[in-house]
């Protein structure tokens, strides 16, 4: 069974919720840097007042920030594990392959989930989190579509990808994913 999962895809494919379930059923730790940066933010630490202007243009939190983040996190995990989030450009996936080298702990999947713009937006414009406003969402489709979307060649190349359509229920998705994973 493929227990290091990284899940990949656009804002409001539908990463955090699959990643949820998916974690639930085969006991995986889940690693949303989404949701950890948030935490930061409501608690009021240094490191939210950092990120949280940056979270609220859309833009990327830095790259040193969120792998101190990942790293401690990983570093203490023995178990397996679904990244949702991050890596979110080359640099931070190459960051996260060494780590993963000197951890003796390789990814064995990586999930792309892929949605067409405007099924995004509405699914996004719907949620109403902080950073779900028509202008941030246009600016996070464009951040992914620069800095995220290459990693697919960089996983393709390593034939870790595969592709799940993220249309449809909930429940047809993680049947879907559930299919994929094994
Ligand atoms: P992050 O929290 O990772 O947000 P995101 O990638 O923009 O993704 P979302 O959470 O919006 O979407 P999702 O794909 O998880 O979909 P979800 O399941 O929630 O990042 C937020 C910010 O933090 C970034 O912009 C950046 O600033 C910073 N950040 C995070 N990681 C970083 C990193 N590694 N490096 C630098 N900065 C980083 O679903 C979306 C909505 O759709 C929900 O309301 C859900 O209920 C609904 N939904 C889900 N599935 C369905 C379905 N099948 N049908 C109908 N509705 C559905």
């Amino acid at each position: 069974m493929n227990q290091r999962i990284l899940f990949l895809g656009p804002p409001g494919a539908g990463k955090g919720t699959q990643a949820e379930r998916l974690a639930a059923s085969r006991n995986l730790l889940h690693l949303s840097t989404g949701e950890l940066l948030r935490a930061e933010v409501a608690a009021g630490s240094a490191l939210g007042d950092e990120a949280e202007a940056v979270m609220a243009r859309g833009e990327l939190v830095s790259d040193s920030l969120v792998l101190a983040i990942v790293r401690a996190r990983l570093a203490c995990c023995s178990g397996g594990w679904l990244l949702d989030g991050f890596p979110r450009n080359l640099a931070q996936a190459k960051a996260l392959q060494q780590l993963l080298e000197e951890i003796g702990q390789p990814i064995e999947l990586v999930v792309l989930l892929a949605l067409d713009d405007e099924t995004l937006v509405q699914r996004l414009l719907s949620r109403g989190r902080a950073d779900d406003n028509e202008v941030v969402i246009r600016n996070r489709l464009i951040v992914y579509r620069d800095q995220t979307e290459p990693l697919i060649a960089f996983y393709s190349a390593q034939g870790l990808l595969t592709s799940v359509a993220a249309s449809g229920t909930v429940e047809a998705i993680a049947e879907r994913i559930s299919a994929v994973v094994g």
